[in-house]
C-alpha cells in the first residue's frame, strides 16, 4: 500500500494566515508577555513561524503529551511525555498546537496546565476538525478549519512521516 498527498491549504495560504493570527494575538495581548506553550512535535512548526509574527515580549517552553492510540485514532487516554522546563504561575500562557481533533488532548492539557495558576490560558491551533469534536474545547484563535480528512504537513505526520511539507496535504492511501 502507498500513499498520495493531496494539496489542501498552501504554504502561501498558510504563511498569510498566521501573519493576520500574530496581528491579533500581539493586539490582545498588547502591552503584556505572553508565554508559549508549544505541544511537541506537530505544534513545533506553527509555533515557531507564528512566534516571528509577535511584537510582542515572546518566551517559549515545550511540553509533550500522548493519546495513546494509533496512527490515525487517539484513545482518550492522555499521559505527559515531556513536561514543561519552567513554572508558569502568574504568566499569560497561549497553547500553541497543530490540530484540535476530538478534543480530548486538548481538554486534559488545559485542565493540566490550569492547575499550575497561569494568569490567563488561551489555546491556538492551525487546524480545527469541527466535526469530529467528543470533548468541548474552547480554542481562542485557528488557522483553518478543516473537513474530516487526515491530514499532513506543517508539523503533522503519518507515522511520523510528513511533519516536514510546507504545506498541508490529505493523505490518500491506495493499493
Ligand atoms: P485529539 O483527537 O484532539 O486529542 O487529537 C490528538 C492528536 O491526534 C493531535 O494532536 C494530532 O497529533 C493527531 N491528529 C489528529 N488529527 C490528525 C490529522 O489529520 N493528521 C495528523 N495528526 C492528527
Ligand atoms: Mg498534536
Amino acid at each position: 500500500m502507498s500513499e498520495k498527498i493531496r494539496v489542501l491549504i498552501s504554504e502561501e495560504e498558510i504563511e498569510k494566515r498566521i501573519c493576520e493570527i500574530g496581528r491579533e494575538i500581539s493586539e490582545y495581548y498588547k502591552g503584556e508577555a505572553v508565554h508559549l506553550v508549544s505541544v511537541l512535535k506537530g505544534g513545533v512548526f506553527f509555533t515557531c513561524e507564528l512566534a516571528k509574527r509577535l511584537t510582542i515580549p515572546v518566551s517559549i517552553d515545550f511540553m509533550s503529551v500522548s493519546s495513546y492510540g494509533n496512527h490515525t485514532k487517539s484513545t482518550g487516554v492522555v499521559k505527559v511525555v515531556k513536561d514543561l522546563d519552567e513554572a508558569i504561575e502568574g504568566k499569560h500562557v497561549l497553547v500553541v498546537e497543530d490540530i484540535v481533533d476530538s478534543g480530548r488532548t486538548l481538554s486534559y492539557l488545559l485542565e493540566n496546565l490550569k492547575s499550575r495558576k497561569p494568569k490567563s490560558l488561551r489555546l491556538c491551533t492551525l487546524l480545527d476538525k469541527p466535526d469530529r469534536r467528543v470533548i468541548d474545547v474552547q480554542v481562542d484563535y485557528t488557522g483553518f478549519a478543516i473537513p474530516d480528512k487526515f491530514v499532513v504537513g506543517y508539523g503533522l505526520d503519518y507515522m511520523q512521516k510528513y511533519r516536514n511539507l510546507p504545506y498541508i496535504g490529505i493523505v490518500e492511501l491506495d493499493d
